[in-house]
């Protein structure tokens, strides 16, 4: 949640941060600013809005020649978590007299009282966010200490915060430094001591190599080369930070999906330090899409593996009293390996004697530093809000480490493996195939325009499918969405649909229905009739050479042929799409929808 860049060198300090943030706007885009230190001290500006309009405020200023000149600056794009998102609340802040900018991630949690005991003091907050009081701690600790340094100053005032953060402070009497420290919020630090962000993209596109993952309360100052810490070398393309052609990131990234699951099928768990037959229980915990994930993993390990497993939702979990000991296997899934819920049930997970594998995107995330064990999905960067490429991966993923599971118990056949494993191999081609189709699916989609609800159902794994469908339509489109079990509908979901539908088409409630080949079909298929009969216009989804369900309604979008297991990869891809198509026709921008942001590092 929100970016932050940080930059000192020979440079102009604003273009750098300005294509920093711009890489990181994926993580808030409610407002954004910038400040920048020269001799003469510090000069922020800052509006609500998007780094867009930041420019625009900038180009007005552009006759400010400390703007240009300056060579050491911060710039933060914001997700609000304490007060709107307007102009005083966006980032940096001061305090009263201005020696000090700051920019933070994360949640002062005891905010209310430092402020209350700052403003006793005479201190005026210009803010409603939790992140100003920082400022004010500096210069009260500066003001009872003249004469200590800044980074003295800066570690005065850490034991009086409580929550997380990633800040990055300047000192207008430390020309050319910018103090970075962490605390449960990632900054990732350019080992020459140029740059700090966020997270990578923007350092990536600054032509920053080598990066150290800043460890937690390891206060540094920019300006000065890093020594003593672990230094990795980035090899992420910085094409993948890039539209390359697309209209959006979201497209861009459901059409990698192909060779996302090419990579994806290549992990191995063999290597890993399971101990298989010490597991007696396994539980999946997990946030949004990577929850839909995990409920397909959890499917699929019981069903083979013979393992009593529970997917929960991670904010759930971790306030639970969940049974979990040594011979407990927990499977933390995060895209970001940053979500702050689903890296606090990995703690409690450990604290617990549990084993913790973590499944992630992101290599060097705080996940990884939690987990005994790490899995990389190997999805790529992905920048849109919404969650497609990482889906699948992580479905894929979760499968391979079932398959896994049950041969390391004993309980697969050699003849069952070989055949999924075949299945599996067929997915590239199959999903490109339904990437071909675009244009019909879209066209079928036409059904849900402006439509004031859209209704999911499916069963099994085809259930699993529709709600990361009904996530999707909402989360871009606004629309609102909800996936039902479809032998549930009857105990009350189906009062939703519209009897007008009964006598107007155009106007009736449209429903999304899996019906792909599945050991449920033929109840499929009697759920679809139920709702139709009460005046539901059918999208289903289908397996190629289904006659049947074109008998049903004219509007189906077919998938591949696969195993039923192997169904959620390919049923999510039409999913995808048309929860895109909608929400561009209703004119959303589906890269960064509102309200929303990529990486939930607040509870
Ligand atoms: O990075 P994570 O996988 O932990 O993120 C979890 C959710 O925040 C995420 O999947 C969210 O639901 C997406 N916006 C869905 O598209």
């Amino acid at each position: 949640m929100c970016g932050i860049v940080a930059y000192t060198g020979a440079n102009s300090a604003l273009p750098v941060l300005i294509s920093g943030l711009k890489r990181l706007e994926y993580r808030g885009y409610d407002s954004a600013g910038v400040s920048l230190l020269d001799d003469d001290g510090i000069v922020t500006v800052k509006t609500a809005g998007k780094v867009s309009d930041l420019e625009k405020e900038l180009a007005d200023l552009s006759e400010d020649i400390r703007l240009t000149s300056a060579t050491c600056g911060i710039a933060h794009t914001r997700w609000a978590t304490h007060g709107t998102p307007c102009t005083a609340n966006a980032h940096p802040h001061s305090g009263c007299k201005g020696r000090f900018a700051i920019v933070h991630n994360g949640i002062i949690e005891n905010y209310l009282a430092l402020r209350q005991a700052l403003e006793d003091q005479g201190h005026h907050f210009r803010s409603d966010t939790d992140s100003e009081v920082v400022a004010h701690l500096l210069e009260q600790a500066a003001g009872l200490d003249p004469n200590a340094d800044s980074a003295a100053l800066v570690k005065t005032i850490l034991p009086k915060l409580q929550g997380s953060y990633a800040l990055a402070i300047l000192d207008r009497d430390s020309a050319g430094r910018v103090f970075c420290v962490c605390h449960d919020s990632p900054l990732v630090v350019a080992a020459d001591g140029s740059m700090a962000a966020s997270d990578l993209p923007a350092l990536i596109c600054a032509g920053v190599n080598e990066v150290v993952y800043l460890p937690d309360d390891q206060l540094v100052g920019l300006g000065r080369p890093l020594t003593g810490f672990t230094i990795k070398r980035i090899d992420t393309d910085l094409t993948e930070a890039e539209h390359s052609g697309f209209p959006d990131f979201m497209l861009k990234e459901i059409y990698e999906q192909p060779a996302v699951a090419k990579y994806a099928m290549r992990n191995d768990f063999s290597n890993l330090d399971l101990n298989t037959r010490d597991i007696r229980r396994v539980y999946v915990v997990a946030c949004g899409t990577s929850y839909h994930a995990g409920l397909i993993g959890r499917d699929l390990i019981e069903k083979w593996a013979q393992l009593p497993v529970d997917a929960r939702v991670a904010s759930e979990f971790r306030y639970g009293n969940p049974y979990m000991d040594e011979h407990t296997l927990v499977i933390a899934l995060t895209q970001s390996g940053e979500t702050a819920d689903t890296l606090e049930a990995a703690k409690l997970a450990r604290s617990r004697g549990a084993k913790v594998l973590a499944l992630t995107n992101v290599l060097g995330s705080r996940i990884t530093q939690v987990a005994d064990i790490v899995v990389n999905i190997q999805a790529s960067l992905e920048i849109a809000v919404a969650a497609t490429k990482s889906y699948v991966a992580q479905v894929i993923v979760l499968t391979k480490l079932a398959l896994y599971l049950a041969c390391a118990r004993g309980l697969l056949t050699p003849a069952h493996l070989t055949n999924i494993e075949a299945q599996m191999a067929l997915l590239p081609d199959q999903i490109q195939s339904l990437l071909d189709q675009r244009q019909t699916i879209e066209q079928v989609a036409c059904q849900c325009l402006n439509a004031h609800t859209v209704l999911y159902i499916g069963r099994g794994v085809g259930a699993t499918t529709c709600l990361e469908g009904a996530l999707k339509l909402k989360e871009i489109s606004y629309v609102h969405a909800e996936a039902f079990y479809a032998g549930e509908i009857k105990h009350g979901p189906i009062a939703l649909i519209d009897p007008i539908g009964v006598t107007d088409k155009v106007k009736a409630t449209p429903v999304i229905a899996v019906a792909c080949a599945q050991a449920t079909y033929d109840k499929m298929i009697s759920n679809i009739e139920e709702v139709q009969a009460r005046g539901a216009k059918v999208i289903a989804i289908a397996s190629e050479g289904d006659e049947h369900i074109a008998e049903l309604t004219p509007h189906v979008i077919y998938i591949p042929h696969t195993s039923e297991c192997l169904m959620p990869v390919l049923a999510a891809i039409p999913m995808q799409l048309i929860a895109r198509y909608i929400a561009v026709e209703h004119g959303q921008n589906v890269d960064q929808p509102r309200n929303l942001a990529k990486s939930v590092t607040v509870e």
